[in-house]
């Protein structure tokens, strides 16, 4: 059986973290994955979380199975993150949540559900887009397409290209759309850009997927959260992963959850209790301690302000470090002008280094990226930035 088993390639994410581990150089810097780092270099365990997490400790509650689709504390808080405590759709009860193993297993649950009632839809990733997005919906037995996205020449969205790809789309595609800060390049759609991406998705019967792993990154919470909404009020079908990994710090717990919006209650129903078995042949049910987190800490009000503050500072450590970047290059590399860095959104940068420099600096200077260019800037410290910026300047 395994003697004619290939090996697999390293995941182009993940796989950068193993070969980060494996660094014996103690000057080495993972700018791969996206992680928020402190300015010590630590994952911050944040105070909400702690808190959230004595209070449980107290309660002492029995281990026992969560229902299929969650904790319904937990599923009620997301539903009022993601589409606002006033949503119609909530309202309405034509949204319904599952939680999920992270946001990657929100969106399994999605490419399944899809695989089962839209088994020959087209999936439409955007141009480059987060490696795994292409692989989860292959894995669920999709052909994934892309849409044009990055204009590498201006550094920001080929909007013309993606508006004319989405006009040709077969109806009932699903178009998998980066909520905030998009993942690898940082570059986000405006206000009317989007207007006019609600607009035509919803004209020509395409299917939204909005991935949301980097809320509170961006601009805000409510901010970030504007897309969905919008979405929301264009009426279903629409679907929404979302991921508290970044925002809580909550990496290893894998908490996240899969929303789907319907045309009405009866509809939504119906969806749950398909989703739900979807859910049941996979890992039957969430664990519950991050969720358990979570639904506590949004619905403590002291705790949930404490989180909002906790989380821009985070928002506002990475704006810092993106600022001392580019100053930094001015003068470590006068002749590139990286000022594009200031304008990206979320933890990344796409830094438009080759993969050729990528790999010199993981292999000279043991700093590590992924190799299509993209840096995580939540991972720079005031430590490890004066190293890193040599390093791209002797690589430049
Ligand atoms: C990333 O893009 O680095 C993160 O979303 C982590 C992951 O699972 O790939």
């Amino acid at each position: 059986l395994f003697s004619a088993i290939d090996m697999a390639p390293r995941d182009p994410i993940l796989g950068v973290t193993e070969a980060f581990n494996a660094d014996t150089n103690p000057s080495k810097v993972n700018l791969g994955v996206g992680v928020y780092y402190d300015d010590n270099g630590k994952v911050p365990l944040l105070a909400c979380v702690q808190k959230a997490e004595a209070l449980l400790m107290e309660k002492a509650a029995p281990r026992t199975y969560l229902p299929i689709e969650g904790l319904a504390a937990y599923d009620r808080a997301v539903q009022d993150l993601v589409f606002g405590a006033d949503s119609a759709v909530v309202r309405e009860k034509r949204a319904i949540t599952a939680q999920a193993i992270g946001g990657t297993g929100a969106l399994k649950l999605g490419a399944d559900f899809l695989k089962r009632f839209s088994p020959d839809a087209q999936i439409y990733i955007s141009d480059p887009s987060w490696e795994n997005h292409r692989a989860l919906f292959e894995s669920a037995g999709f052909q994934v397409n892309t849409y044009p996205y990055y204009d590498a020449n201006t550094r920001g969205v080929n909007f013309d290209g993606m508006l004319q790809a989405l006009q040709t789309m077969p109806a009932g595609s699903v178009v998998v759309l980066h909520a905030c800060c998009h993942n690898p390049t940082g570059a986000d759609l405006s206000d009317a850009q989007w207007t006019q991406i609600i607009e035509v998705v919803t004209s020509r019967g395409l299917i939204p997927f909005l991935d949301m792993a980097y809320q509170g990154f961006g601009e805000g919470i409510e901010a970030d959260g504007q897309v969905v909404r919008r979405f929301a009020d264009a009426g279903g079908p629409l679907f929404v992963s979302n991921s508290f990994s970044k925002s809580f710090s909550l990496y290893g717990e894998r908490v996240g959850a899969l929303s789907i919006v319907a045309a009405s209650a009866e509809e939504a129903a119906r969806v749950m209790s398909q989703l739900k078995r979807v859910i049941r042949t996979n890992y039957s049910n969430p664990p519950s301690h991050g969720g358990q987190v979570v639904a506590t800490v949004l619905s403590t009000p002291e705790l949930r302000q404490l989180w909002e503050d906790e989380l821009a500072g985070m928002r506002v450590r990475i704006r810092e470090m993106r600022a001392a970047f580019v100053a930094g290059l001015k003068e470590a590399a006068p002749n590139h002008n990286f000022d594009f860095v200031m304008q990206q959104r979320g933890m990344f940068s796409y830094s438009g280094l080759s993969k050729e420099q990528v790999t010199v600096l993981r292999e000279q200077h043991s700093v590590y990226a992924v190799d299509t260019g993209r840096i995580c800037v939540a991972a720079l410290n005031s430590k490890n930035i004066g190293h890193v910026l040599s390093a791209i300047a002797q690589v430049l």
